[in-house]
C-alpha cells in the first residue's frame, strides 16, 4: 500500500517535468544547453557511482587477487587523485564555456525588450517597436529564430524572471538592469512563472511568452502598437470608476501606470498575470472578485459598483483586442 503511494507519488511529480513551463521542453538556445549539461552531469555522475560501486564491490571479496591491486598506493593515487581532478575539471571547463556562449554572439543586433517585475505582476515594453517604445503586460511576444535581449528590472521588491522552456532564471532587482539573451528554436506558447519569493501573490505572478514566426510578430506588434478604439461600449463606465487613476487604454484619458496597460487586454492569453484565461467570464470573476482569486494583489476592491456598471465595463475590456 505504501509503496503504491510512493509511486502515485513519483508519478504525480515527473508528470510535472513535461509541458509547458518545464525546462525539460526546452525550445529556446540557451535552455538546450542547460539540458544538454544536466544530462552530461547526470549520467557523468551515475558512471562514477557505479564505478566506486564496483570498486567497493570488489574490494569486499575474497583478499587477495582485485582487493590488493585496488590496496596498491598507486591505485589510490590514480583513483582518488588524479581521476576526480581530471573528470571535475572537465566539466567545470565546460560548463563556464556553456556559461559564455549564449546566443548573444550571434552578431546581429538583438531586440531589445524591457521587463520590470512588480508586485504582482509584469510590465512589458517592446523598446525596439518602429514608431517608438510600445507597453504591454504579462504577456512576451518574441519573434522566433532571432536573438531577443531582454532587459529585466524591479520596481520594488527582488523577482525572479524564468521561462524554463526557452532559458535559465535571472533575478530582477531594484535599481539595477541585468540581461537576459534568449533565441527560440520553434513557434509555441509556454508559460513563465516568478521564482523568487516576492511578498503574498508570489506564487500568482506568472506570464505567458507566445514565440511567433517573424512576419507575424511584425504585424502583431503593429497591432499592439495602435491605440485602442475610442467610444466602444462601457468606455464611460471604466472612466467614470476611476479605472484610469492605475491603467492606462492607450487613445482614451486613461493613462495610469500603477497598474498593468490595457490597451489590448482581451488579446492577451489570460488575465491577472497568468491566474485565469481571457474570457468574458473570467472579466466579470475579476471585476467581482478579484481580492478572492488573487489574494493581496494590489487593485483596490470595487464593490461600489452596481451590477450595471460592472457589467459594462467588463464588457469594455472584452472590447479592448
Ligand atoms: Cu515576483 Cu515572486
Amino acid at each position: 500500500m505504501r509503496r503504491g503511494g510512493c509511486l502515485l507519488a513519483c508519478l504525480v511529480l515527473l508528470a510535472g517535468c513535461a509541458g509547458e513551463q518545464s525546462a525539460f521542453s526546452a525550445a529556446g538556445e540557451e535552455a538546450i544547453s542547460t539540458l544538454r549539461l544536466t544530462w552530461i552531469l547526470t549520467l557523468g555522475s551515475v558512471l562514477v557511482f557505479l564505478l566506486v560501486t564496483g570498486a567497493l564491490v570488489a574490494a569486499l571479496g575474497k583478499p587477495g587477487g582485485m582487493r590488493r591491486r585496488l590496496a596498491d598506493p598507486r591505485m589510490v593515487t590514480l583513483g582518488g587523485i588524479v581521476f576526480p581532478m581530471v573528470v571535475l575539471a572537465i566539466l567545470l571547463v565546460y560548463s563556464f564555456a556553456l556559461l559564455r556562449a549564449g546566443p548573444a554572439s550571434a552578431g546581429a543586433a538583438p531586440l531589445n525588450i524591457a521587463i520590470e517585475g512588480k508586485q504582482w505582476w509584469w510590465r512589458v515594453t517592446y523598446s525596439d517597436a518602429p514608431g517608438g517604445p510600445v507597453e504591454s503586460a504579462n504577456e512576451l511576444r518574441i519573434p522566433v529564430g532571432e536573438t531577443v535581449r531582454l532587459e529585466l528590472t524591479s520596481a520594488d521588491v527582488i523577482h525572479s524572471f524564468w521561462v524554463p522552456a526557452y532559458a535559465g532564471k535571472v533575478d530582477m532587482i531594484p535599481g539595477r538592469t541585468n540581461a537576459l539573451t534568449l533565441k527560440v528554436t520553434a513557434p509555441g506558447i509556454v508559460r513563465g512563472q516568478c521564482t523568487e519569493y516576492c511578498g503574498g501573490a508570489h506564487a500568482l505572478m506568472a506570464f505567458t511568452v507566445i514565440a511567433m514566426p517573424p512576419a507575424d510578430y511584425a504585424a502583431w506588434l503593429e497591432r499592439e502598437a495602435a491605440p485602442a478604439a475610442q467610444g466602444l461600449p462601457g468606455e464611460g463606465e471604466f472612466l467614470r470608476a476611476g479605472c484610469g487613476a492605475c491603467h492606462t487604454v492607450r487613445g482614451t484619458p486613461a493613462e495610469g501606470t500603477a497598474g498593468p496597460d490595457l490597451t489590448h487586454v482581451a488579446s492577451r492569453q489570460t488575465i491577472g498575470a497568468g491566474i485565469l484565461a481571457t474570457n468574458p467570464e473570467n472579466f466579470r470573476a475579476w471585476l467581482a472578485r478579484h481580492r478572492e482569486i488573487k489574494p493581496g494583489n494590489l487593485m483596490p476592491e470595487y464593490d461600489f459598483l452596481s451590477p450595471a456598471e460592472r457589467e459594462a465595463i467588463a464588457t469594455y475590456l472584452e472590447a479592448l483586442e
